[in-house]
């Protein structure tokens, strides 16, 4: 709403003027609704502000604009509450969960790889973090009208494998496999790796049995599967817990034959080189080749990720693809974004990359047995949300399951409340905190809304729309009227914590509302007006939250 009387007043201004980029924006508490800084016109215009005010001050009257001032080289714009509170609070109230849902005429299919954890290695707490980020990004767009098509590029192909089937077959035993897949595999990699320095025959080993690998070899192709499957199992436990799901698992493997398509397209366009055996493409000055293939004929990451890409364009007619991943793969995404303009197409590739995970400062992994494995982890996160549930809420049914949302979201918001840039601090015992800026101060808030309004039913007609023209009431109905845009900026950065800083910062204005304000109270017209305002509240709170990918609760 307040939105498009910004947008109303710009394009006015703009178009009677001929002018572009007139600043009309939001300030922070306090001032006014609307502000136009007048310092550029003055400049364009030759004019003191004064005078670019006096010029442009009957332009702003558009609907909803109650009166106008000049303060301080601004022109300052404050609207009529009333009846715009009672508009943008109809509005959330009749369309609940749907508010700010864009619908896109043209679906444009967005292709996101994330989560992709590799095969016969733990889930890494950097999977985590893509899983998260990618998940409520996803989340996002979907609401914005795309077409998202969720891909887990399962790292399930590559040398590695040679080195699992010749460790396994050296030193590995079916039943210990069997009774801890993972946590073996990674066991027999890490032997292969130490072996290799008494032995230097091995490294070949390992190739020449993926190379047989890629040339569907049946005993290695069972064990591979068997690999696979033994950690399909725990991974999708991992998102079982976390409540994420994908359109496709289709890894590394899945490409195998679809790749010499591919590399038949890069020998049309005469990119392909041969170097020291190797084949590769010259990607220009500022980065190195990509190695398409090894002297052997073995594939790489990269020359999968082509035909990854090709097939997600041509099966999805994608050619927007996001993929989060970690950082340290900047230069693979630069090296493939290079590889496709060279093919000829113009893909809008956004490698979407992120902090690490630090614990006590130091930077977390779940790989080097330094830190427990990340399933035990979440695992003590719900015991310590259920023993904190019970010390407040000792009659509450479904504990355990209650206890799941508070750990998981605790995880979550902990993780997508900063800026994706930044490192996460993990501590479980912050964020399970009631207080601050964690996941359960906000599930508690939404909660706590439910406690207050349940049992009593809303009707519009009723409504005392005066209530909203105070101050500590219009402040959050203008921030309820932000949250479609909030969704925009989330996306066009893609940035969970756009929404996160906005959820928690709204959360935090109701509580502060409800300190000073009863909402129910005698008169009926002002407690329809209050019953309406907190319902809004908890839509657009519980709406983030889903965005995010956390659960919002009844009662905790
Ligand atoms: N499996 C890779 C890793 O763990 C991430 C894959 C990302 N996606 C992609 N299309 N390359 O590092």
């Amino acid at each position: 709403m307040i939105e498009l009387i910004k947008q109303e007043i710009k394009q006015k201004i703009e178009s009677k003027y001929n002018l572009t980029q007139v600043i009309v924006e939001e300030p922070k508490r306090g001032f006014a609704d609307i502000a136009i800084p007048l310092f550029n016109l003055s400049k364009e215009w030759k004019m003191n502000p004064k005078l670019v005010f006096d010029k442009i001050k009957d332009d702003v009257l558009v609907e909803h604009v109650e009166r106008i001032e000049f303060m301080n080289g601004f022109l300052n714009i404050y609207l009529e509450r009333k009846n715009l509170s009672e508009q943008i609070l109809h509005n959330i109230f009749e369309k609940q969960n749907h508010y700010g849902d864009q619908l896109l005429e043209d679906k444009q299919s967005v292709v996101m790889d994330y989560s992709s954890p590799n095969i016969a290695k733990s889930f890494g707490v950097g999977h985590l973090r893509s899983t998260m980020i990618g998940n409520s990004i996803q989340l996002i767009y979907k609401k914005l009208g795309y077409k998202t098509v969720a891909v887990n590029h399962l790292g399930d192909w590559g040398t590695q494998f040679g080195k699992m089937i010749v460790a396994y077959q050296k030193w590995g035993k079916k039943e210990d496999v069997q009774k801890n897949p993972i946590a073996e595999m990674q066991k027999l990699y890490v032997k292969f790796h130490d072996e290799e320095k008494n032995d230097d025959t091995l490294e070949q080993q390992a190739r020449d049995v993926f190379k047989k690998l890629e040339d569907h070899d049946e005993v290695y192709t069972e064990l591979w599967q068997w690999f696979k499957e033994e950690s399909m199992k725990e991974f999708m436990q991992m998102y079982d817990l976390l409540n994420v799901s994908f359109d496709y698992f289709t890894g590394e493997s899945f490409y195998n034959d679809k790749m010499d398509a591919a590399v038949e397209e890069l020998e049309q366009k005469h990119l392909l080189k041969v170097d020291d055996g190797a084949t590769i493409v010259d990607l220009g000055d500022d980065m190195p080749p990509a190695l398409i293939k090894r002297s052997d004929g073995a594939t790489l990451y990269i020359t999968r990720d082509l035909a990854a890409i090709l097939y997600r364009y041509r099966t999805y007619g994608a050619t927007k693809l996001l993929y989060v991943v970690g950082n340290e793969q900047q230069l693979h995404f630069k090296q493939l974004k290079k590889l496709t303009d060279l093919l000829g197409y113009n893909f809008d590739i956004e490698h979407i990359n992120f902090g690490l995970v630090l614990v006590d400062g130091k930077k977390m992994s779940t790989r080097g047995g330094k830190f427990k494995r990340l399933e035990e982890v979440i695992d003590q996160a719900i015991v310590l949300a259920k023993d904190a549930i019970m010390s407040k809420n000792p009659n509450l049914k479904n504990q355990d399951e209650v206890a799941k949302a508070v750990a998981i979201g605790a995880i979550i918001y902990n993780d997508l409340k900063n800026d994706k840039h930044l490192d996460v601090d993990f501590d479980l015992e912050n964020m399970l905190k009631f207080e601050g800026q964690t996941g359960p101060y906000l599930q508690y808030s939404s909660v706590r809304i439910e406690s207050i309004v349940k049992g009593y039913d809303i009707d519009i007609d009723q409504v005392n729309a005066d209530v909203y023209k105070q101050d500590h009431y219009f402040e959050i109905v203008k921030s309820l009227a932000q949250f479609p845009n909030i969704l925009h900026r989330a996306k066009d950065t893609s940035s969970p914590s756009v929404i996160s800083k906005y959820v928690m910062s709204l959360a935090q204005a109701f509580n502060s509302f409800y300190g000073k304000e009863r909402i129910i109270v005698e008169d009926i017209s002002v407690l329809q007006a209050n019953l309406l305002f907190a319902r809004s509240i908890q839509i657009i709170i519980n709406e983030s939250l889903r965005l995010l990918g956390i659960k919002s609760l009844k009662e905790m």
